[in-house]
């Protein structure tokens, strides 16, 4: 278990905000002004990125739960909502198969139930040695896919620029041994909100339209003009569709 930086502003149900890669809880300052009259929100750095330590990679996104379970625990709380963009969604939809008994509801983010394709979990071993030659640069240049609007790619630059190279090469392997998930979802009583930009060139829209398959009873958003990172790119729509699940 690894204690986990976090910063908590606001008041109302908690939720935790589980960031995406490679970033970390900065993601969520566009954000947060929209929910801090609804919720009490907990914003934790994951293990190895932001102000978290790094650990020796060989991880998995089951492990980066229970350093969000632990949170919650430090805390005195005992249940949350949580919202996961992307990455932070396959770590939320661990958390929903490893501490269901914790989860008050879920938003899912620009990302997916899905586990990589054979190709898609080469080039995540690719990226770890080009981080650990290159360091950083081999993957600052995502932050252009991560928006639709060239507009926010700077300030997401910003946040990749400030991560650990260590952290990232132990995320890039735990989402690569990621199970499928579809399961977790349809097995889900809790209230779910998926929000998802029609302009995504990461995670396409077909795989939040499987999610809503998996989990009827689930509400979909689809941003039309949104990419990869509706808290980022409209968090006025995404505050919207949290809300729901009070
Ligand atoms: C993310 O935004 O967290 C990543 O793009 C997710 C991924 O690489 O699957």
């Amino acid at each position: 278990m690894t204690q986990l930086a976090y910063h908590r502003s606001g008041r109302g149900a908690p939720l935790v905000l589980v960031h995406g890669f490679p970033l970390d809880r900065a993601f969520w300052n566009p954000l947060l002004p929209h929910l801090e009259a609804h919720f009490d929100c907990i914003v934790p750095d994951l293990r190895g990125f932001g102000d978290s330590p790094a650990t020796e990679p060989g991880y998995s996104l089951d492990d980066m739960a229970a350093d969000l379970s632990a949170l919650l625990n430090e805390l005195g709380l005992p249940e949350a909502f949580f919202a996961g963009h992307s990455m932070g969604g396959y770590v939320s939809l661990a958390f929903a198969r490893g501490f269901g008994n914790q989860l008050l509801g879920l938003g899912l983010l620009g990302t997916q139930t899905a586990a990589d394709t054979p190709e898609k979990k080469t080039g995540r071993y690719d990226t770890i040695e080009q981080v650990k030659h290159e360091g950083l640069s081999a993957v600052l240049d995502m932050a252009d896919k991560l928006t639709a609007d060239s507009r926010h790619a700077p300030a997401l630059r910003a946040i990749i620029h400030s991560q650990q190279p260590a952290g990232l090469m132990g995320a890039l392997q735990a989402m690569a041994e990621r199970p499928d998930s579809r399961s977790v979802i349809a097995a889900l009583t809790v209230p779910v909100v998926i929000v998802h930009g029609l302009e995504d060139g990461l995670v396409p829209i077909e795989r939040a339209r499987e999610m809503k398959a998996a989990l009827p009873t689930s509400l979909l958003k689809e941003l039309p003009g949104i990419g990869h990172s509706p808290p980022f790119e409209s968090p006025e729509q995404t505050a919207a569709a949290l809300k729901l699940l009070l």
